[in-house]
């Protein structure tokens, strides 16, 4: 994804491409495109049966109820709802709109789409139906191309000499999409604008910043350049280490943190770039922490880099920042495990200290790694060795044993001090999941606070200790609520459900359907709309599952999109020699119910005072037939129940 130029849609003047994507060019990407692989990006998914199922990307869940089903390419969440295709998929987990998620997902399958020829008047349009986040991730997909360039130019010399004095190969270079911006004062900016990118986008980004004397200009000069990505892979910003050792400019300087106008106020995709959102190298990361299900989070960029090159190419970091909760819960979404890499000294041992509660709190274990005084993992590894590094990750006491210790050291093991470690420590206690783990990590705290001077106090901590409640689990958030079940819109009950899967999962059988007349007997609008449009696109033509696809995501009523592309996604109902004997079944209880209606419906109006003896008799000898008829349906086989009713 990163290094290659993604800046074509800027090319405004060349027309020909921006036209409509014909309907095959859609198929044709769909069809190469393999949704697991797209899925796995964003969740962690098991095979379950014959799908795929994990925790909701689209709501916060700790037991999975996303479901993909890789052959239809398909998801369904039973949880909040979020239901539909890989396109939709692509738009709702990265904020695109339809047609800059078909151009992601071709790119990705390295097709180039043709583009019906467009007229001038629908350029302007086009231009301004992009997404805002679209055309924020194709501007620093552009600068990002112009980065990388410029560090294989003499521009870039001097950037590159740095990367290579901080021992950085080609390949890592390569790996880590890292760029070099000159010394110029518009280079950038002069390049983007000539490429048809909007001035205040490339401000708002913060590419380029207005002057006092208000010229625009680059922001980023005479740096070396890290492209910062999500963990889908989305690049949203840079950070820009100084190559000028000037002591009164900053180190690094990030991308400007912006909204996004036309986002929801509680759009995911609200903050296109979030410093304390993202973290720096879990995109290249991701493989390396899902296979070992561990994440080492060091503190720098370039310690991230320097290890991945030294081989631990798990290495994340916050860039700098206290590690946000936002940041290890992505983690959390490969990792177990983190083990948290601090600087020796006091500034190092307070960001530990801040880091620990929120990977506890994020559900996470680990262990506390501590470095020498004055060395990072970068100096450290280059200094010591992969070895040695190696060494210090394994003889790392966990995490919390390690924010104890560290509690200790600071305490002179006075009662007051116990009492203040306490009750820093008691709540993370509490926020352990894994009682085994909960109990060691007691026992520890136990063993360092009774070790020093408060001998005689033991019995109190001890007590305190007992009373450390257990954790709570977290309740989860009320979207947990099964979304089927919106006010005012009538259940979808069981027989029309299985109605609807015989026949999405067996088209075919839609003309036999029509001609028992199971349709006419659903209750639900909805429902039974969607499926006589069904039944009419199955006499035109073989229903492929490309159409069925389309067809339920295009349905207008919500209840019966959300059923039927969950029943896609699920196995089908039954094998395909069972499917009109399915059909058959279900259309004898629908009429069975359906005549079951009925008589309440007579039984009640006999009951009425206002019945005249004429109607009485009328109505005493159509519920003699109903009652006849339900008698057979009791008596018959289903089969031929379905047939004396429809008169075949
Ligand atoms: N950082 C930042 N702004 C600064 C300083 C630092 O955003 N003014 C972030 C960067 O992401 C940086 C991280 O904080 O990588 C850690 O900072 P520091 O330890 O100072 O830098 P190193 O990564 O060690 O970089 P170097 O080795 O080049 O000094
Ligand atoms: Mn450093």
């Amino acid at each position: 994804m990163q290094g290659t130029d993604h800046g074509r849609r800027a090319d405004h003047g060349r027309g020909g491409d921006h036209g409509r994507i014909p309907m095959q060019s859609v198929r044709n990407v769909v069809a190469q495109t393999d949704m697991l692989a797209i899925v796995r990006e964003m969740v962690e998914i098991k095979k379950a049966g014959s799908s795929f199922k994990g925790c909701c990307p689209f709501h916060a869940e700790k037991t999975p109820s996303f479901h993909v089903n890789p052959g239809l390419k398909l998801y369904h969440c039973y949880g909040c709802g979020a239901g539909g295709d890989v396109i939709r998929f692509v738009q709702e987990t990265r904020g695109l709109n339809f047609v800059e998620a078909i151009e992601m997902l071709a790119e990705r399958v390295g097709i180039t789409l043709e583009r019906e020829a467009e007229r001038p008047e629908d350029s302007a349009r086009r231009a301004e139906a992009k997404s805002a986040r679209g055309r924020m991730l194709e501007l620093d997909r552009a600068a990002q191309a112009w980065f990388r360039g410029r560090l294989q130019l003499p521009e870039g010399r001097k950037a590159y000499g740095y990367a290579q004095t901080r021992g950085l190969t080609a390949q890592t270079i390569e790996r880590f999409g890292l760029g070099a911006a000159g010394t110029g004062w518009t280079d950038l900016l002069d390049h983007l604008v000539r490429r048809g990118f909007n001035r205040d986008d490339i401000i708002a980004i913060g590419l380029a910043k207005v002057g006092d004397k208000g010229g625009t200009y680059d922001r980023f000069r005479d740096r070396l350049m890290f492209p910062i990505y999500t963990a889908a892979g989305d690049l949203v910003g840079f950070g820009g280490r100084d190559l000028t050792g000037d002591k009164e400019v900053a180190k690094y300087i990030n991308s400007s943190e912006i909204t996004l106008d036309g986002e929801e106020e509680n759009s995911r995709f609200k903050h296109f770039y979030k410093k304390g959102d993202c973290v720096f190298g879990l995109w290249q990361a991701r493989e390396a922490i899902r296979r070992t299900r561990t994440a080492i989070v060091v503190e720098g960029n370039l310690d991230v880099i320097t290890l991945a090159q030294a081989g631990f190419d798990n290495a994340v970091c916050a860039m700098g920042t206290a590690l946000t909760d936002a940041q290890a819960k992505e983690i959390k979404r490969f990792a177990d495990r983190v083990a948290l890499v601090f600087d020796g000294d006091a500034a190092g041992r307070k960001a530990a200290m801040k880091a620990v509660p929120v990977v506890v709190g994020a559900g996470l274990e680990g262990s506390y790694v501590v470095l020498p005084q004055g060395e990072d993992p970068d100096s450290f590894v280059r200094k010591f060795g992969e070895e040695a590094f190696r060494d210090l990750l394994q003889k790392a006491p966990p995490l919390i044993d390690g924010y104890i210790d560290a509690l200790v050291a600071e305490s002179d093991h006075s009662l007051q001090a116990n009492s203040v470690i306490l009750q820093k420590a008691g709540p993370l206690l509490s926020a352990i999941q894994d009682g085994i783990s909960r109990d060691m990590a007691r026992n520890y705290l136990q063993a360092q606070l009774t070790k020093g001077a408060i001998e005689p106090h033991r019995a109190t901590f001890d007590r305190y200790l007992q009373r450390l409640a257990p954790p709570t689990p977290k309740a989860e958030p009320q979207q947990q609520m099964r979304p089927d079940a919106t006010f005012g819109e009538p259940e979808v009950g069981k027989l029309e459900q299985d109605l609807c899967a015989v026949l999405v999962w067996y088209p075919a059988l839609c003309g036999q359907a029509a001609q028992y007349g199971a349709l006419d007997l659903l209750e639900h609008a909805g429902i039974r709309l969607a499926l006589r449009d069904l039944c009419a696109v199955a006499r035109e033509q073989e229903v492929d599952i490309d159409t069925l696809s389309g067809w339920a995501q295009a349905l207008p009523d919500g209840r019966a999109r959300r059923l039927i592309l969950r029943l896609l996604v699920e196995a089908p109902l039954c094998k395909p020699d069972q499917a009109q004997g399915w059909l058959v079944q279900v259309t004898w209880r629908l009429q069975e119910r359906q005549l079951k209606r009925e008589r309440e419906q007579v039984t009640e109006q006999m009951k009425s005072r206002e019945v005249t003896p004429e109607k009485l008799a009328e109505l005493s000898t159509h519920l003699s037939d109903i009652m006849r008829r339900l008698q057979e349906f009791a008596k018959a086989g289903a089969r031929q129940a379905v047939a004396a009713a429809s008169g075949i």
